[in-house]
Parts: C-alpha cells; sequence; structure tokens
C-alpha cells in the first residue's frame, strides 16, 4: 500500500480548525469540503486520461479528458458524506457510489447496511472517502467489499490517519494483489483506549451533523 501525507501548510492550516473543538458544524463541514478539495488533487495525480483533439483560436492541438470509464467516487457512510462535495468538485464527471458497512458487535462480521455501486467495478478506479482512519476496520472490510466487486486500482482518501490503523489496513490488504493508495491529511499520535484517533478531532460524523 502507497501512504501519501499531503503535507502543505492550506491542509495543515485547515486541518487546525477542523481540529479545534470550538470550531461548529457549518464551518466543520465547509473546512472539510475544502480540505478534501485539496486531498483530491493528490489523490488523483493518476487519473486515467486519454488525447484528444481541440482548437484554440490560434491553432489545433490535443488537449487530455478522464478515460472510460469514469472514475468511481464511494463516500462510505455516514461521515464520508461530509467529504463528497470537496471530492467531486475537482472531479465532476465522476460517478457516486455509496456504501455503509458496519460490524455486527455479536458475530463481528461485517454488514453492508447500504449499498448503491456499479455491479462490475473491474476497470474503474475508485477513491473511497471515510474521514478517519482509526482502527481501520471498516476501510478495510469497505475495499475488501469493492475488490470482491472487480476494483483492481482503489485510492482511499482520509482526513486524518492513526499510525495504528495504516498498519492494520496494508496487513488486511497485503494479500489482495490490488493496488491501494492511501492519501490523508495527516498521521497523528496514536489511537486511544476508546478507538479515537489522538490528537484527532473528534468523532468526525458528529462533528459534521452533530450527535444522532
Ligand atoms: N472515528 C472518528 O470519527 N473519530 C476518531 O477519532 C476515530 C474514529
Amino acid at each position: 500500500m502507497r501512504v501519501h501525507v499531503a503535507n502543505h501548510p492550506l491542509i495543515a492550516h485547515k486541518l487546525t480548525y477542523l481540529r479545534d473543538k470550538r470550531t461548529d458544524s457549518p464551518t466543520f463541514r465547509r473546512l472539510a469540503e475544502e480540505l478534501v478539495t485539496l486531498l483530491a488533487y493528490e489523490a488523483t495525480r493518476e487519473v486515467r486520461v486519454e488525447p484528444f483533439e481541440i482548437e484554440t483560436p490560434v491553432a489545433p492541438t490535443t488537449g487530455i479528458k478522464l478515460s472510460s470509464p469514469k472514475p468511481l467516487v464511494v463516500p462510505i457512510l455516514r461521515a464520508g458524506l461530509g467529504m463528497l462535495e470537496g471530492m467531486v468538485r475537482l472531479l465532476p464527471s465522476a460517478e457516486v457510489g455509496f456504501l455503509g458497512m458496519m460490524r455486527d458487535e455479536e458475530t463481528l462480521q461485517a454488514i453492508t447496511y447500504a449499498n448503491r455501486l456499479p455491479d462490475d467495478l473491474s476497470g474503474r478506479q475508485c477513491y473511497v472517502l471515510d474521514p478517519m482512519l482509526a482502527t481501520g476496520g471498516t476501510l478495510a472490510m469497505s475495499l475488501k467489499y469493492l475488490v470482491e466487486r472487480g476494483a483492481d486500482d482503489i485510492t482511499a482518501v482520509t482526513l486524518l490517519s492513526a499510525p495504528e490503523g495504516i498498519k492494520a489496513l496494508e496487513a488486511e490488504m497485503d494479500g489482495m494483489h490490488v493496488p491501494i493508495t492511501l492519501v490523508t491529511g495527516a498521521i497523528d499520535d496514536h489511537l486511544n483506549e476508546k478507538g479515537y484517533i489522538v490528537p484527532g478531532l473528534g468523532d468526525a460524523g458528529d462533528r459534521l451533523y452533530g450527535v444522532v
């Protein structure tokens, strides 16, 4: 797995305000969107393109456009939704799928509680959005699910990641033989005993949408 920390002062600046507990939900949502657009720029560095001919007012030239099939953006419900607008702002022609995964606390098996994805993902570049890579459990389940449906090129985009989560994700995806890239705004210090990223920003879903 390739891990890319998008190390840029504007990203660190926006992350600082996201971390600050005094930041209210409307501001948090706006900053999260802006931050994702900056991360999207890094995440799409290898998006597939093809040449096509245009004419400028002066001369013909060759430009590029996104190749088909178009990239697929997959926010993981619920908190990943807060990253969607920021991502599609940069990739307006991408298609959007949705995935809601949770762990059954009794069986510990992954359950897909919501799923709206194309049946066959082969040949598509998939961009998976999940703000917090904490234990790595949900993201690993989600990526495996996409691989089972044929995805062969996946980039996960997170606002923050914990070292423990990166390690776990690497271990889980190692045998899958699918190129996985992680683009993240920062790698924080550690996970606490409650599974929160430290220093982190708290519960991303609650800060985006309130406690429901
Ligand atoms: N999920 C969150 O929203 N925050 C954390 O710190 C960890 C997981």
